[in-house]
């Protein structure tokens, strides 16, 4: 308290009297709009409406994206956000290998260093691997290769372009979606059921419920998304929502921490 009235004093020496009045009101300003924001966000993500507040919602935007996670240190090889070896076992045996078929083609967004994709990638034919920093493609090649059957695209943010018309069985996307902002969350979707062959699935992992940090927890750098939003989504693009989920493991393991949901999305035969 004493060190904030001390660089107040100093503000007001350097900027004049009005500063006294100016600041307090520009911070109740920035505070009242955050919960405003939050406000707003909170009624679109129950009801399920991509509205005002997510489609505005700027600081998940691809080149935001591209900045942060290209200038990311990925010597750990994304192992950072492993909780556990069981937790990451538990995630592959109980969510990755019951939703995603074997053999196929199988597309990956967001693969960072490849921490999911190598399990992708003995279980695939083919590999389309998406992500819209060339820095991390590379990264990611570097870890993998170059096996038979692997395609590497740079995507501008929210572009499956160069991946033809349902040509793909599944999706698999950890730890992308809950950093995308609404409107290019909303653009995949369009894509996802682009390419997806009839009866194919996706399996992606978003944020359910969190912004600014108004809500449980601010770590985590979530976009805002909802579960409700994510499942009208993908309906309005004719992907039914098979299921969300939220724990696996019997219940040992779960999306609790950054409250986040995992949703299982088919495309209709
Ligand atoms: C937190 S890392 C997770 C990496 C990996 N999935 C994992 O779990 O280790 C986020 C990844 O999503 C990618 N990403 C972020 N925004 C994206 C977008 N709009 N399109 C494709 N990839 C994106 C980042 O470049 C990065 O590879």
């Amino acid at each position: 308290m004493r060190r904030y009235l001390r660089n107040a004093r100093t503000r007001v020496r350097t900027f004049g009297p009005l500063y006294a009045v100016v600041a307090p009101l520009r911070r109740a300003a920035e505070i009242t709009h955050l919960r405003a924001e939050a406000w707003m966000l909170d009624v679109e993500g129950k009801r399920g409406v991509l509205g005002p507040a997510h489609a505005a919602w700027q600081d998940h935007a691809p080149e935001v994206n591209k900045e942060h996670w290209g200038s990311w240190d990925w010597s750990r090889r994304g192992e950072e956000w492993t909780l556990s070896a069981d937790w990451k076992q538990g995630l592959i045996d109980d969510v990755l290998l019951p939703t995603i078929p074997p053999g196929g083609t199988v597309l990956e967004i967001g693969p960072g260093a490849g921490r999911w994709t190598e399990v992708l990638l003995a279980r695939a034919d083919r590999m389309v691997v998406v992500d819209l920093d060339e820095r991390i493609l590379a990264r990611c090649r570097e870890a993998l290769g170059d096996p038979p059957g692997v395609v590497y695209l740079l995507t501008p943010g929210a572009s499956l372009a160069e991946v033809a018309d349902a040509t793909v069985e599944a999706i698999w996307s950890f730890d992308a979606f809950v950093h995308i902002a609404p409107v290019q969350q909303a653009e995949y979707m369009g894509e996802i059921a682009r390419v997806l062959a009839p009866g194919g699935v996706a399996t992606i992992h978003h944020a359910d419920g969190r912004d600014r940090g108004f809500h449980t927890s601010r770590r985590g750098w979530r976009a805002p998304m909802t579960a409700t939003l994510f499942a009208a989504l993908a309906r309005e693009h004719g992907l039914a929502v098979d299921r969300v989920i939220r724990s696996w493991s019997g219940g040992r393991h779960d999306l609790a921490a950054y409250r986040d949901a995992i949703s299982v999305l088919e495309k209709v035969a």
